[in-house]
């Protein structure tokens, strides 16, 4: 582990939300990377992991109460002094807010200083970092959000939240970043345009993302269930690390900050879209699930039930969007392919890599519990030639992302 953070002061401020169990984790990571770490905790926080444990893994006593008793002993782990909030932020180089509630979010927007995180915060002129975590409703009232702008415009960056389970069971966005991401937009943040992860720097992506649908009539397609988040994350991530880049996709979504959309229905204007936007293109990250197959002509009218006992339907291949890429890509473009598999994950991943000879493969499996298709989580394998397989476990697509941009940015030479 490289110490990207060694000596950094980071003041890890952890608010009363469930995603608060990661924050050990988090801790430990931290310091595995060479951070000095000191918490505070709001009142709440305290509810869902103690100051004893985040006293033990962070090497020092944790702030939780802005009037600790003065008399007796203190509670194990209890930092003593009665001006906790002025000694810590003094002390932080940079405040990391984990798990960001809506309540502490609202209370740093007010200014507010009614317990030991908002009061330090009033007090600091470091940098924030949020990770928000919250219930879906909670995280789209327009309350959140406006308390969330009045936070940006003051300076402070945000990571996540991205769409997933949620505590209630339910999914939806609002679940925090991964720790691994909150630490890589920490790094960002401590290290700037240097940083580890801004190795995309002047780099163009291309990313797909989304099931093509192949029309059969003017109202029913041929389709699948891709749900186009891995392409969001990936391009997402390649605009956080300084790339530029274009998400051409068949799922209309919010666009990730400085990522330019086309929206595009089938495999031909995909193919299209993306050979318009190939030149002096780095890297083509071709998540998409295209259709193999499309129906050799749709009816220009809507086919009737009335009258048919059955129906069919003549299907032709559609074009191989990877393979015309490959073809036509710059010198120096790196290309990666995705397979979807719902068996053999590993030695059909291998075999795709060998015959469709694009740089990387990310196979991912597509039944059972762990099926990557649709949802929020993924688990893969990168493949590579003549590289053992690396297995990347079930985690979220966002946190995915970062570790296939990991293994991509080897892949182009270094001059470009
Ligand atoms: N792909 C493509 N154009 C197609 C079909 C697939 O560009 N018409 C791309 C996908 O975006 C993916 C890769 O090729 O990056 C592998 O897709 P996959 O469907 O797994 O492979 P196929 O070659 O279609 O093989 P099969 O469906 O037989 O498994």
């Amino acid at each position: 582990m490289s110490q990207t953070l060694a000596g950094r002061r980071v003041l890890v401020c952890v608010c009363g939300g469930v995603a608060a169990v990661k924050v050990p984790a988090l801790i430990t990571e931290l310091r595995k990377r060479g951070a000095e770490v000191r918490v505070a905790m709001t009142p709440s926080a305290v509810r869902f992991v103690t100051p004893v444990a985040l006293r033990s893994l962070s090497g020092h006593p944790v702030s939780w109460r802005l009037f600790p008793p003065t008399r007796g002993r203190l509670p194990a782990g209890e930092e003593g002094a009665g001006m906790a909030h002025l000694d810590l932020s003094s002390w932080a180089e940079c405040n990391l807010v984990v798990p960001a509630t809506a309540n502490t979010i609202a209370r740093l927007a007010t200014g507010l200083a009614d317990e030991v995180v908002s009061s330090t915060l009033l007090a600091s002129t470091a940098p924030i970092l949020l990770a928000p975590a919250m219930e879906t409703a909670m995280w789209r009232h327009r309350a959140t959000r406006a308390n969330l702008a009045t936070l940006l415009s003051r300076g402070a960056s945000v990571v996540g939240p991205a769409s997933g389970r949620l505590a209630s069971g339910r999914e939806g966005e609002g679940r925090m970043a991964e720790p691994e991401e909150i630490l890589r937009a920490l790094e960002e943040l401590l290290l700037g345009s240097g940083g580890a992860s801004a190795n995309l720097r002047g780099w163009r992506v291309l990313v797909t993302a989304g099931g093509t649908r192949e029309p059969i009539d003017p109202v029913r397609y041929l389709g699948n269930r891709s749900s186009g988040r891995t392409g969001f994350a990936l391009a997402q991530e390649a605009a956080r690390r300084g790339a530029r880049v274009v998400l051409v996709t068949t799922v209309p979504g919010e666009a990730p900050p400085g990522v330019e959309v086309v929206l595009v229905d089938t495999a031909e204007e995909m193919r299209q879209a993306c050979r318009e936007r190939l030149a002096e293109t780095n890297l083509v990250l071709m998540a998409a699930a295209v259709a193999d197959f499309r129906p050799a002509e749709a009816s220009t009218s809507k086919l009737h039930r009335q009258g048919r006992p059955t129906l069919e339907l003549e299907l032709v291949p559609t074009v191989d969007v990877l393979a015309d890429l490959l073809a036509n890509r710059p010198r120096g473009c790196a290309v990666v392919g995705f397979a979807a598999e719902t068996e053999e994950v590993l030695s059909r991943g291998q075999a795709k890599l060998r015959a469709k000879r694009c740089d990387m493969l990310v196979a991912n499996p597509v039944t059972g519990k762990h099926s990557a298709m649709g949802g929020a989580m993924a688990e893969a394998y990168l493949l590579r030639p003549d590289q053992p397989p690396v297995r990347l476990e079930w985690q979220s697509k966002e946190a995915m992302a970062i570790r296939i941009l990991d293994a991509a940015a080897a892949l182009v030479p270094p001059s470009v």
